[in-house]
C-alpha cells in the first residue's frame, strides 16, 4: 500500500453505462492510496451500480460493500457523495482544489454533454470545470457499436484536453476474473492521473 500523498483529492464520476466494476475498482484504488474522492453519481450511474454488482452496490451501501470487496486498505481514504444535480456543490467551481476527475464509466449521453460544454448537472459542470481550468480529466466511454455524433464527441473532448479512455481492457496480462479486467482499466486511470501501481503486470516486450 503506497501513502506517497495522502491530500489527493480526485473526483469521480459514474455515470450510466456498462462496467460499474470499473468504477468500484478505480475508486478503492484511489482510496488506497489514502485520496480523497468528490464523488458523484447520476441517477444510471446509480442503477448500474446495482443491476452490474448487486443490492449491496447500492449507492447508499458504496462503503460496505467496497470494503467487503476490496478489503480494509480502502479506509486509507474517505470520500463525500454530491448530488448529480446540485450545481453549487465544491466541485463545481474551479477556485476548488480538486486536482482531476475521472467519468467511469462514462455514457454517450454524458460524454455528448461534456463534448458540448452543457453543464446541465454536476457530472458535466465538475468536467467542464477539469477543462476550463486545464486540468486531467480522463473519459472512459463503453458503448458499440458508436455512431459517427459519438465518435466526434469524444474527438470534442480530446480537442478541449480531455483523455479518452475507452473501457477496453487488454487479454497480454492473461486475465482470469472480471477483477482482473477491472483492475487493468483502473491501472491505466491510475498512471494518467500519475500514480504508481502494480494493478497489472507491465509488458515485458
Ligand atoms: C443496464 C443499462 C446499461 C446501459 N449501458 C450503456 C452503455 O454501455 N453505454 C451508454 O452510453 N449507455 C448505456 N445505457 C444507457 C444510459 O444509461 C442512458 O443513456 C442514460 O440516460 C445515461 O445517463 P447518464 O449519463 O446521466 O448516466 C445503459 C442503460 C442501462 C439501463
Amino acid at each position: 500500500m503506497s501513502t506517497e500523498n495522502p491530500r489527493r483529492s480526485i473526483a469521480v464520476a459514474i455515470t450510466g453505462a456498462s462496467g460499474a466494476i470499473y468504477a468500484t475498482r478505480t475508486m478503492a484504488a484511489l482510496l488506497e492510496r489514502g485520496c480523497h474522492i468528490e464523488l458523484v453519481v447520476s441517477d444510471y450511474g446509480r442503477r448500474l451500480l446495482r443491476d452490474e454488482l448487486g443490492e449491496e452496490a447500492a449507492i447508499e451501501k458504496l462503503t460496505p460493500f467496497l470494503t467487503a470487496k476490496y478489503g480494509d486498505v480502502v479506509k486509507n481514504g474517505s470520500y463525500t457523495l454530491y448530488s448529480n444535480k446540485d450545481l453549487g456543490a465544491k466541485i463545481a467551481s474551479g477556485s476548488q482544489g480538486c486536482e482531476g476527475m475521472v467519468v467511469v464509466p462514462c455514457s454517450m449521453k454524458s460524454l455528448a454533454g461534456i463534448a458540448h460544454g452543457l453543464s446541465r448537472n454536476l457530472v458535466e459542470r465538475a468536467a467542464d470545470v477539469m477543462l476550463k481550468e486545464k486540468r486531467p480529466l480522463i473519459i472512459v466511454p463503453r458503448e458499440t457499436p458508436m455512431s459517427l455524433p459519438q465518435l466526434k464527441n469524444m474527438t470534442l473532448c480530446a480537442e478541449a484536453g480531455a483523455m479518452i479512455m475507452p473501457a477496453m481492457p487488454a487479454f497480454y496480462q492473461m486475465p482470469k476474473s472480471l477483477d482482473d479486467l477491472a483492475d487493468f482499466m483502473a491501472g491505466k486511470i491510475l498512471a494518467a492521473l500519475g500514480f504508481s501501481h502494480s494493478l497489472y503486470p507491465s509488458w515485458q516486450g
